[in-house]
């Protein structure tokens, strides 16, 4: 039996899983994020770690004898955040989140102080990123920064309280800027830039691979009869990959998280840090992800769900199946800023195109396509690395939505799958890492594709009409830095 723990924005959902890699029981609780200052997003850890109890308690009251049964657990985590531990390991304020833009500064600075960043990195210095995050607090909390010891991606934050030790896996590490991607190693003139030594960092490992055991107290709570392993585990958008077995090059994919990406694995580094193309290693060896990467796509439906005091199954049950024609509408998606292609924390969403005649579907719709459009956007700075895309699987909680992914198959172009449980993708990644790091099967044995439910294929009329509106949906864009 395994543990998959995906530490999300929005919630923590933890999946049991045995040998036969079925879903026996899955449990969530959720995640409040404050948002400081306009363009601020911080949680706090003790929360992450209460949710993560909960969710293992209710297993424990349900599933008492699977969960004794547990050999292996892997973490799947939101990526960039930075939290930050004294020398008692006490966290020193609210980690900052990956979507957070107010380190924009830091990260010109960044770049001039390390002009090999990108090379070594193979990532362009962004908001959101962690070690720009350093910097930000080494100038306005110097206090805070002069007493950090340890700084830790929030599940290794996790990792630290289930077992004792501070271990990070490659892939989330790669999120950092702090990581030499091709090596897959810390890299000393990273950390240098941000005043910061390999001493402040935890110990890296490959994502599959065996990172420390379970804590016996916290074993004996939840009744396990052994001390199950810790994998190393992986940032959310690569547990998402193992989830569904894009473990290969050719195995594109969509996630409509609360972020959205276009992420495709490859077996070198394909990086385009000019266009806010990210660099991931991938959480199985000598892969890595290249993905382009937005800060808002199913929380862009669940803003336009509050605004309108709705259901989000309410807002897309008039909307039918397909799509007929593009909205009059256009939307931008950029509540929280955007990173690729513009990267630019200070641009803001956008309606435009109301009338008179403007119902609220022609908004909601509005809202899945600017997703869709900004999805094409990623999708072109990916083939501007040389990375084409012939079909796309769809991950993420937005999968759900059979109209989402008929607009995103005509945006795109390309035939878009769906899974029955996409929902459940990085947890469900994030066992079968935990399963690896105890067995040590091999990959592909273990990580296989699920079984496709359904494909949307595009409609040769609707691509040519999204295909017009797409020029004029991106000169709304204006930099706002
Ligand atoms: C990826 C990114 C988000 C977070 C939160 O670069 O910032 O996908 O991992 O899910």
């Amino acid at each position: 039996m395994y543990l998959g723990i995906d530490l999300g924005t929005s919630a923590v959902k933890t999946v049991l899983v045995d040998g036969a890699q079925r879903v026996i029981a899955s449990e969530s609780r959720p995640l409040t994020t404050t948002s400081p200052l306009p363009g601020y997003f911080e949680q706090d850890p003790a929360q992450w770690i209460d949710a993560t109890f909960a969710t293992l308690d209710a297993l424990k009251a349900t599933h008492a004898s699977e969960l004794a049964a547990v050999e292996g657990i892997g973490l799947s985590g939101q990526m960039h955040g930075a939290t930050l531990l004294d020398a008692s390991a006490r966290t020193l304020r609210p980690c900052i989140l990956w979507n957070d833009g107010r380190s924009a500064a830091e990260c010109q600075v960044l770049e001039r102080r390390w002009p090999a960043l990108r090379a070594i990195s193979g990532n362009k210095a962004m908001p959101g990123f962690t070690a720009p995050k350093l910097l930000w607090i080494a100038t306005h909390e110097p206090e805070i920064f002069a007493a950090t010891k340890l700084v830790l991606l929030p599940k290794a934050y996790l990792r630290l309280v289930l077992s004792g030790e501070a271990i990070e896996d490659v892939s989330d590490a790669s999120g950092s800027l702090w990581l030499d991607a091709a090596r897959r190693d810390w890299s000393d003139a990273a950390l240098a830039a941000t005043g910061l030594s390999r001493d402040h960092m935890p110990r890296l490992v490959e994502g599959c691979a065996p990172a420390t055991t379970l804590r016996g107290e916290l074993a004996r709570r939840w009744g396990m009869t052994g001390q199950p392993v810790i994998a190393g585990g992986a940032g959310d958008n690569p547990a998402g990959a193992v989830g569904i077995g894009a473990i290969r090059p050719g195995t594109a994919f969509v996630s409509l998280g609360t972020s959205g990406a276009l992420l495709a694995p490859t077996s070198s580094i394909a990086a385009n840090p000019d266009r806010a193309v990210h660099t991931f290693c991938h959480a199985i060896p000598d892969m890595w992800i290249q993905a382009g990467a937005i800060l808002s796509a199913a929380s862009c439906l669940a803003w336009i769900a509050r605004l309108f005091g709705a259901t989000e199954a309410e807002l897309l049950a008039p909307l039918g199946l397909r799509p007929q024609a593009p909205s009059a509408v256009s939307f931008l998606p950029y509540l929280a800023g955007e990173r690729t292609p513009h990267d630019d924390p200070a641009v803001r969403g956008m309606l435009d195109g109301l009338s008179h005649g403007t119902d609220r579907g022609s908004i909601v719709q509005a809202v899945l396509e600017g997703v869709a459009f900004a999805l094409a956007d990623c999708r072109d700075a990916l083939a501007d690395a040389g990375i084409a895309m012939t079909e796309a699987d769809a991950i993420g909680g937005g999968s759900r939505s059979r109209f989402w992914l008929s607009v995103l198959a005509n945006v795109l172009n390309v035939p878009i799958h769906r899974f029955a449980g996409g929902e459940t993708g990085a947890a469900f990644g994030a066992a079968r890492l935990g399963r690896l790091a105890v067995t040590g099967e091999a990959i592909a044995a273990v990580c296989t594709r699920p079984q496709r439910i359904e494909t949307f294929e595009p409609d040769a009329g609707l691509v040519d009409a999204y295909a017009e509106r797409l020029p004029a949906w991106r000169e709304l864009y204006r930099p706002r830095h």
